[in-house]
């Protein structure tokens, strides 16, 4: 297996191959998804819900992330590693750099921020110091109590606009990867039409470059898992066969199916 590189998804969009990526925290899980083939592992803040039981993830600390990422990284040699940048850490593009630069030296490949057009900037600096970005649009979980809770975003074609608008202005900034969370499947299948870096979704439809679950949902260990989660778990009798089958399902274009998806 060899080590899974932003030049490798970019090949697989190319060539309208999906690829797959799973949140996960330590280096047991991390050994298991590499065992599985998974290309992209995601060290989210998500953490915050899934091990610590907060009620969102705004009060994981860039601490907290970095020992998650120096955990997963000890697991895995194959999967890029993706660390989510928590609330609060990104505010201003040097205090962004500082932390990410942390994040990256601990075993990190990517880091994720949430935001549009505020946060540009901040993606243009961390690219050209070498510190790739993944941006996050559509439902942005650390702005829950800007936008209302955790709710579909993009139905209405002013926001839909606002979207796509900020999807292009963070690829020409220097994103190399987009998350698209919880939007309608027409604006899923749009954005990653348009943009040249891979586009992965969660609850954005199956015209994606990629899916990403977070590992507990797809497990059925979550109390009360999304909608466009499917429970990988149901039908397999072990923890890699259930990893194996959500990489399976995202391949073949099985996952996600029309009941995980938003309309407009
Ligand atoms: O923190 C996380 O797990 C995430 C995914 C839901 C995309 O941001």
């Amino acid at each position: 297996m060899s080590k899974v590189t932003i030049n490798t998804l970019q090949a697989l969009k190319k060539t309208g191959e999906k690829f797959t990526v799973i949140t996960a925290y330590d280096a047991c899980f991390s050994r298991v998804i590499e065992q599985a083939g998974i290309e992209v592992i995601l060290v989210g803040d998500s953490l915050g819900m899934v091990l610590q039981g907060h009620d969102s993830t705004l009060p994981v600390t860039v601490d907290d992330i970095a020992y998650h990422t120096q955990a997963v990284s000890r697991g895995n040699k194959h999967s890029l590693i993706i660390a989510d940048m928590p609330f609060g850490s990104y505010t201003q593009p040097s205090q962004a750099l500082d932390n990410a630069a942390g994040l990256m030296s601990l075993g990190a490949h990517m880091v994720k921020m949430e935001g549009g057009e505020w946060l540009l900037e901040t993606i243009t600096a961390m690219h050209e110091r070498g510190i790739p970005v993944c941006a996050h649009l559509g439902l942005t979980p650390q702005s829950v109590n800007t936008l209302g809770g955790y709710k579909v975003q993009g139905r209405e074609p002013d926001s839909a606009r606002a979207i796509l608008a900020d999807a292009h202005a963070a690829e020409t900034a220097g994103a190399s990867l987009l998350v698209l969370e919880c939007v309608p499947t027409n604006l899923g299948t749009l954005i990653a039409e348009e943009l040249k870096i891979p586009v992965i979704g969660i609850g954005a439809g199956p015209g994606t470059d990629a899916q990403v679950l977070v590992l507990h949902d797809m497990l059925g260990l979550s109390p009360r898992a999304p909608r466009f989660v499917r429970n990988f778990m149901s039908g397999n009798d072990s923890i890699l066969a259930a990893i194996s089958a959500y990489h399976q399902a995202v391949k073949d274009g099985s996952f996600p199916a029309e009941e995980h998806c938003f309309t407009q």
